[in-house]
């Protein structure tokens, strides 16, 4: 990948939006010293709010009825598949793109009409857009040099930035001369270096390898928790989503699917579409065949029939999907009440877990995510798994999660 700024008016737009004016308090060296405290922060109006929004790519609406209310200092994710509409949104709040309906505002503010250099956001991309002859000192100070702030604050706030992403001392080199990890930290510095009322994130780990991610993931949470800043994160990842995430909303073809903090997302998933975007959940269809109070008795399209933990009594006869994700099922059934008998179709080693694809008849198969105590089931073999009626959620026929 090639590092650098893109050409053309798009990026002058973002550089231009990465050096608003400064705010009251921002005089001093230190990053974020009079608002990054989250103690401090004004609590009473949200970050950012999009009441009903809208976003339409001439006749193509890619963001339709978006309303969501980001607290100060919090950390959101917009989490879903490629073309649901994250970036749209993220482009919205920076104001690189406008709505066609509702409105956003920011800190209680309406900024329909704010153009983009007026709003206070910092911003990081999947590319990191560095500037590729320019030193890492003068990256990260670019929007600093860009409205007159003095020299010597300039060095102060650029070292605080570097220290903050953990490359103190780095003013000199080139970004050809660091890592995808080092860059990315570069252009998270020249992102904060201005102290943004909002930082906006759009995959900014999809270009480095796993374990740089998973050490930028600590380090950009880390940073974030630090200053009191709050983020709006971007990534078709969900472990990105599940870690680093206060809430996360779910996105499909340009609405929000489901909004809720990382458990209550992944155990609670609101429709079939979550339960299957986040950690690949076990749809099991069958037919309510009998329901006793909290408990219903499903018969599966498999053939094989599951006890379940309703919220609500079900009709006999009713069409239900059972959700259970793979490491809720378990291949010593002994005490379980349901168990289900069926055949390893494949078996990945993942080390101390094992992931196994078990034929339950009928076409149909379940995922099992395991533990391995030292023995791994090869395909082919006959195999038992079991599970906790609790530990399921069930949809009705629109693939709403019954409650
Ligand atoms: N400038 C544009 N003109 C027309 N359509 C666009 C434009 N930008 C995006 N779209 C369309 O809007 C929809 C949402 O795009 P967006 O870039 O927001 O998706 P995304 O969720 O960020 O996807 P990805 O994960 O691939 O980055 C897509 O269908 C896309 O093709
Ligand atoms: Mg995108």
């Amino acid at each position: 990948m090639t590092p650098g700024p893109s050409s053309g008016t798009g990026f002058q737009k973002v550089l231009d939006n990465m050096t608003a004016p400064k705010l009251p308090g921002q005089q001093s060296g230190a990053l974020f010293s009079s608002a990054g405290s989250s103690a401090v922060l004004e609590k009473s109006s949200p970050a950012v709010e999009f009441r009903n929004i809208e976003i339409a790519y001439g006749k193509f609406v890619a963001v339709r009825d978006f309303s969501l209310s980001i607290q100060k200092g919090s950390f959101v994710t917009l989490l879903g598949p490629s073309g649901c509409g994250k970036t749209t949104i993220l482009r919205s709040i920076a104001g690189l793109v406008d709505i066609s309906g509702g409105q956003i505002m920011i800190d209680g503010r309406r900024v329909d009409d704010v153009p983009i250099y007026k709003r206070n956001i910092g911003l990081v991309f999947q590319s990191y857009a560095l500037f590729p002859h320019k030193s890492v000192f003068d990256n990260v100070a670019f929007g600093l040099k860009y409205h007159n702030v003095p020299k010597s604050d300039i060095e102060r706030k650029v070292g605080k930035a570097l220290e903050m992403v953990r490359l103190p001392g780095s003013e000199k080199k080139l970004p050809s001369q660091l890592s995808g990890g080092q860059q990315q930290r570069i252009a998270l510095a020249r992102a904060i270096v201005f102290e943004p009322q909002v930082l906006l994130l759009d995959e900014p780990l999809s270009a480095l390898d796993a374990n740089m991610r998973e050490e930028m993931r600590v380090e950009i949470k880390k940073i974030q928790k630090e200053t009191g800043i709050t983020a709006i994160f971007v990534t078709h990842d969900q472990e990105e989503a599940l870690s680093m995430s206060d809430r996360i909303v779910v996105m499909n073809a340009g609405a929000m699917e489901q909004i809720g903090a990382p458990e209550e997302v992944y155990e609670m998933p609101a429709t079939a579409f979550v339960a299957d975007f986040l950690g690949k959940a076990n749809m099991l269809a069958g037919t309510v065949s009998k329901s006793d109070g909290p408990t219903a008795t499903v018969t599966l399209a498999a053939g094989q029939t599951v006890k379940v933990v309703s919220p609500k009594p079900l009709s006999p006869g009713a069409p239900v999907t059972v959700v259970v994700r793979p490491e809720k099922l378990s291949l010593e059934s002994g005490a379980m009440a349901n168990r289900l008998t069926g055949r390893v179709a494949s078996t990945s080693y993942l080390g101390g877990s094992a992931t196994y694809e078990i034929d339950i008849g009928g076409k149909r198969t379940v995922r099992v995510n395991t533990q391995i105590n030292g023995r791994v089931v090869r395909e082919g073999g006959a195999i038992n798994i079991g599970f906790d009626p609790a530990g399921c959620v069930l949809l009705d026929e629109k693939g709403i999660r019954i409650s």
